[in-house]
């Protein structure tokens, strides 16, 4: 008989209930720089009035020379093992979101592992923007159910400043740095309706629309890192559309309704955005998490940034239903649904 190698997966203990994922800490890290829409309008032809009143922005962190992303994601992921109890070797693996790599390769997930000092387990990049974070939580998730980890790092994390051009107004002053992390670990359910879990994720891409957001270089293109580049009208045109409807599929993939949401924690691009998706769901100004006006778009980390100061702030309890959603370049979008 063939010599077959041992597998690498986590076995799972056999368990009478179904295995799913909870989400079990959180963690989030901002560079110490604050920079105002003031601060942007003495190079830029621009004004603290327009940026607030077009996305509600006020002011954002950008990174120091020579912080990566690597160096956020690791501070996000080590808040939140502590958050959750844990020392570093309980992490099976890490799937990190990012449009800003420290470096084309390795993945920065495997930078973010050594500066934990983990040795074991799995390390990968997600790309998918601002949906990122979403698409790194799906990922997770089905790991966990199928047995292949028990305990996941699922961080985002950017540093946006170093691919935006600075002399473009339209996209400048849009961004931000930062990262956040969640601690995603397998539990035993028994379907209870209030149990602590992932309930489910929702994934969409549609490449057809790729050159209304995109950075316009890298290795294969031009050699060089790109900048951003952006038609903001049709990204918002398709953002809200595309994000209501894929609200209303992961409510329905778990026959709920709009009122059965506590927290609204949407990826953090535009106030008027996030506006229209919370009146779309009926919920309240103070049911909708909001980030943007201090942070900016942080693409792929905003999701769990604003999930880390909601719970910080004792916002989030546990029992309370989560609803998640991005979109971003590509275009990719999606949702998730988690009760606390
Ligand atoms: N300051 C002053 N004027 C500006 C600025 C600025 N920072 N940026 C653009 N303008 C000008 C434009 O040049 C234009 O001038 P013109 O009429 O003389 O040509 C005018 O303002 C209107 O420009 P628009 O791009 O049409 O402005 P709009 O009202 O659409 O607002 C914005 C722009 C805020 C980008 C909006 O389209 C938007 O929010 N889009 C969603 C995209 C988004 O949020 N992207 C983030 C990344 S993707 C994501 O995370 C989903």
């Amino acid at each position: 008989m063939d010599s077959i190698s041992e597998p690498s997966v986590v076995p799972v203990v056999a368990a009478p209930g179904l295995v799913r994922s909870r989400i079990a800490g959180f963690g989030g890290a901002l560079p110490d720089r604050i920079v105002t829409n003031d601060d942007l309008a003495a190079s830029l032809d621009t004004s603290h009035e327009w940026i607030m009143e077009r996305t509600g922005i006020r002011e954002r962190r950008i990174a120091a020379p020579g912080e990566l992303s690597s160096d956020l994601a690791a501070a996000a992921a080590r808040g939140a093992l502590a958050d959750a109890g844990l020392g570093a070797e309980a992490v099976d693996g890490i799937v990190l979101a990012t449009s800003t790599p420290d470096r084309t390769y390795p993945a920065t997930a495997v930078a973010v592992q050594a500066k934990l000092g983990i040795t074991r387990g799995f390390a990968f990049d997600i790309a998918a923007v601002c949906t990122g974070f979403i698409y790194a939580l799906a990922v997770a998730d089905a790991m966990i159910r199928s047995g292949a980890a028990r305990t996941i790092l699922v961080i985002g994390a950017e540093v946006n400043s170093r691919i935006l051009d600075w002399t473009d107004r339209g996209t400048a002053v849009l961004f931000g740095d930062g990262a956040g992390a969640v601690v995603l670990r397998a539990v035993d359910t028994h379907g209870g309706a209030g149990e602590a879990r992932v309930l489910s994720t929702h994934l969409h891409a549609d490449g057809r629309h790729a050159d209304i957001l995109l950075v316009d270089g890298g290795p294969g293109l031009t050699g060089t890192v790109g900048h951003v580049r952006m038609q903001g009208r049709e990204v918002f045109r398709h953002a809200v559309s595309k994000l209501a409807a894929v609200v209303d599929e992961a409510l329905a993939a778990n026959g709920l309704r709009q009122g059965d949401v506590d927290w609204l924690v949407p990826h953090q691009a535009n106030l008027r955005i996030i506006d229209a998706l919370g009146r779309k769901l009926g919920l309240p100004p103070e049911r909708v998490v909001v980030t943007v006006d201090r942070h900016a778009n942080t693409s792929a980390a905003s999701i769990p940034l604003a999930l880390w100061e909601a719970h910080t702030d004792g916002r989030l309890k546990p029992g309370q239903l989560v609803l998640m959603e991005a979109i971003g370049g590509g275009l990719t979008w999606g949702a998730a649904l988690a009760r606390l």
